[in-house]
């Protein structure tokens, strides 16, 4: 069998980072979060006192922080200048702040050029997950799937995930960053004229990883 490169995008709340590590662990490749380096990135330009609202002083810094990600499915690692970064970066500030630092473009292109060594180093292939895998990362990619869903679903999930939190609220916020991520300059949020679409709405997870494991095995 030779390895395999799946990019797999969409906005939050589509079920991206479960299916992704489950389809990663059932057919035995590596998996690579984007959206957790983009992320830890803006944990580190947060700890560091960077105004994330002044693209000239995030571009500065762009090129400082070692990030460093962990590839195995079941236990994905990401660290920042050698700091377990994997609790920090899931706060709701680094979640409000993260789509105005991935839109300067000296971020993309350090982050890209992350991406596409570690597609380039896995042994067996790798399920990659972001917003433009597809697009720009890996145009190559043997398979690219856009997952989708309606906004109520997307939110319930995620207010799901945050455990109490007000669903509307969680609405309002996701839909504002998915608008942010669609509308930069640089990459934007979009589906691939050759990706696959799946509008997750109506399924389980159970039925978007077997989906999806599916299209894998017939380009394998
Ligand atoms: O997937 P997740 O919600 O963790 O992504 C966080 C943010 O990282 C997104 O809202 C987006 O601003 C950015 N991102 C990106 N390109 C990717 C993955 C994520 O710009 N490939």
């Amino acid at each position: 069998v030779h390895s395999v490169i799946v990019a797999i995008d969409g906005p939050s709340g589509t079920g991206k980072s479960s299916t992704s590590k489950a389809v990663a662990a059932k057919l035995g490749l590596s998996y690579l979060d984007t959206g957790a380096q983009y992320r830890a990135i803006t944990w580190w330009m947060i700890t560091n006192g960077i105004d994330v609202d002044d693209a000239a002083a995030v571009a500065d810094a762009a090129g400082k922080p070692v990030i460093v990600s962990g590839t195995d499915p079941s236990h994905p690692t990401i660290t920042v200048d050698g700091l377990d970064a994997s609790g920090p970066i899931r706060t709701q500030e680094v979640t409000s702040k993260v789509s105005a630092v991935s839109a300067v473009p000296e971020v993309r292109t350090r982050i890209t050029g992350l991406q596409r060594s570690i597609a380039a180093a896995a042994p067996h292939g790798i399920v990659v997950e972001g917003r433009d895998i597809g697009t720009t990362v890996l145009p190559d990619a043997d398979l690219k799937i856009f997952l989708t869903a309606s906004p109520e679903a997307r939110a319930a999930r995620r207010a799901g995930e945050l455990k109490g939190a007000d669903v509307s609220a969680t609405r309002e916020a996701l839909i504002k960053r998915d608008a942010a991520d669609s509308t930069r300059k640089t990459s934007p949020l979009a589906k691939a004229d050759d990706a696959v679409e799946v509008d997750t709405t109506e399924l389980t997870l159970q039925q978007v990883i077997e989906c999806v494991v599916t299209l894998v095995e017939e380009k394998r």
